[in-house]
């Protein structure tokens, strides 16, 4: 059986009633109940970034599980671990003597850009020309070949899954990006089950470089918790500078609580996950069968999530979200366009009462309204320069020619429609509209 080295020590410490004569300061007994397993860096406790004791045990683990070149924990999740990467990416493009580029396609979560924007790197953005919503932006491979060979970035990143379940041609797009000497660096916060599928799709596995997993969103694990994978093909640089990179931007207190839940997640994964996984997925193709039948768009090829487009039998997706309210049900995420449900095999029950329950809502006219197209952005100041400017806060509605400073955006999921430094088109404001942002802040002046 693997070992949870972190849990065995927290729960032996709290077992042994010793007088905590240092932080935290609940002494592991206030108030929640689980505060007796929460530790700071005791001696035997390791230290997360320069790990040789516990941690770097259940990390080793971790790894095994994964497949990959190496892997680290994150107690501050997949943006952490971005921060981290894009870090790894100035160091990569040092060593070959160049300026840091990235060629990124334009569904980034906000934090790819504000650590772009610390980190002075300069984004070459690659858009979709089937762009039905800006959570997804599936890439043309002629595109992504041409950005390489003229651009010549240091990574390129993609973000898969995307929120709505639409996964990238990671062996294709690695290919491309190796021929081009480019590194592929995947933000894969959406997917760390999928190293455990029947056939194993996980980034690394398919070619990526470097991605990073939110454990926390489709594993059982706390909030906060995720991984840093380095693939074993990666160049040596990056494997040999990964703790760094984390401890760069980390905090220096990071959750004992969180650490163990990665801990025992490495127990649950290897004790019969795949086989769980597997008896899962039938289940939500048969859903998703029933649910298209019955007249839903249902969207993306990740197998875990089910996101339904029901403007076509009269639903907006907020509408169908607040439905499923009524009915104690609670989605991911909804907007006017799309509802996102998530599973695991721990609430695979739901499947059937959630099937029945979409598939006896009344079917209306359907909702012809599309989200407003956004033509390309006008660039009038870098981005770094418009993360780092005085900024001030106005209404939405009266943003119209001004220079965004901050990422306006609804969280989840976190993807801007305008990126720090462009200039706010007409368009970009009934897109804020549409999405209900209602406050923007713009570079002031
Ligand atoms: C695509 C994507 N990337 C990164 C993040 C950040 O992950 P975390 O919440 O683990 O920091 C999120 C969070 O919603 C996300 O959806």
């Amino acid at each position: 059986m693997i070992s949870t080295p972190i849990c065995d020590f927290a729960r032996a410490y709290e077992d042994s009633r010793a007088i905590r004569l240092h932080m935290p300061g609940h002494k592991g007994s206030a108030f929640l109940g689980i505060e007796g397993r929460d530790l700071t860096e005791i001696d035997g406790a390791d230290v997360l970034y320069d790990a040789h004791g516990i941690i770097r045990e259940s990390q080793e683990n971790a790894h095994h599980l994964f497949g990959t070149g190496l892997t680290l924990y994150s107690a501050e999740g997949s943006s952490l671990c971005i921060r981290a990467m894009l870090y790894m990416i100035v160091l990569h493009a040092k060593a070959a003597g160049k300026r840091p580029v990235i060629a990124a396609a334009r569904n980034a979560h906000k934090v790819f850009m504000t650590a772009a924007a610390l980190l002075d790197i300069d984004i070459c953005w690659l858009f979709s020309k089937e762009r039905s919503s800006v959570v997804s932006c599936p890439l043309d491979p002629l595109d992504v070949e041409r950005t390489l060979k003229e651009k010549r970035p240091a990574a390129l990143y993609v973000t898969s899954p995307d929120y709505l379940g639409h996964v990238a041609d990671i062996p294709a797009l690695a290919k491309l990006c190796h021929q081009y000497g480019a590194l592929l660096a995947v933000d894969n916060a959406h997917g760390a089950y999928l190293r455990f599928l029947p056939e194993n799709r996980h980034p690394i596995h398919l070619g990526a470089d470097l991605c990073c997993d939110s454990a926390h969103k489709t594993l059982p694990v706390l909030t906060g918790g995720a991984y840093l994978h380095i693939s074993r093909s990666a160049p040596e640089l990056l494997r040999s500078h990964t703790q760094n990179a984390l401890a760069l931007f980390a905090s220096t207190s990071p959750s004992y609580l969180i650490l163990q839940s990665l801990d025992a997640a490495n127990r649950y994964l290897a004790d019969g996950y795949a086989e769980k996984l597997a008896g899962l997925i039938p289940l939500l193709n048969e859903a998703k069968k029933q649910l298209a039948a019955y007249g839903y768009a249902v969207l993306g090829d990740e197998p875990l999530k089910l996101t339904l487009a029901p403007k076509g039998i009269g639903w907006r997706g907020d509408e169908l979200a607040a439905y499923l309210l009524e009915k104690n049900m609670v989605v991911e995420f909804a907007d006017p366009d799309f509802m996102v449900m998530m599973f695991t095999p721990e609430n695979a029950r739901a499947i059937g009462k959630l099937t029945q329950i979409l598939c006896s809502v009344q079917k209306r006219c359907p909702v012809s309204e599309t989200p407003p197209a956004i033509e390309a952005p006008v660039v009038r100041i870098s981005l770094r320069e418009a993360v780092l400017s005085m900024q001030e806060v106005i209404r939405a509605e009266a943003a119209e020619g001004r220079v965004l400073a901050a990422a306006s955006v609804n969280c989840p999921p976190a993807v801007p429609i305008v990126v720090c430094g462009e200039e706010i088109s007409q368009s970009a404001v009934h897109c804020f509209r549409y999405y209900g942002i209602e406050q923007v802040s713009v570079v002031k002046g």
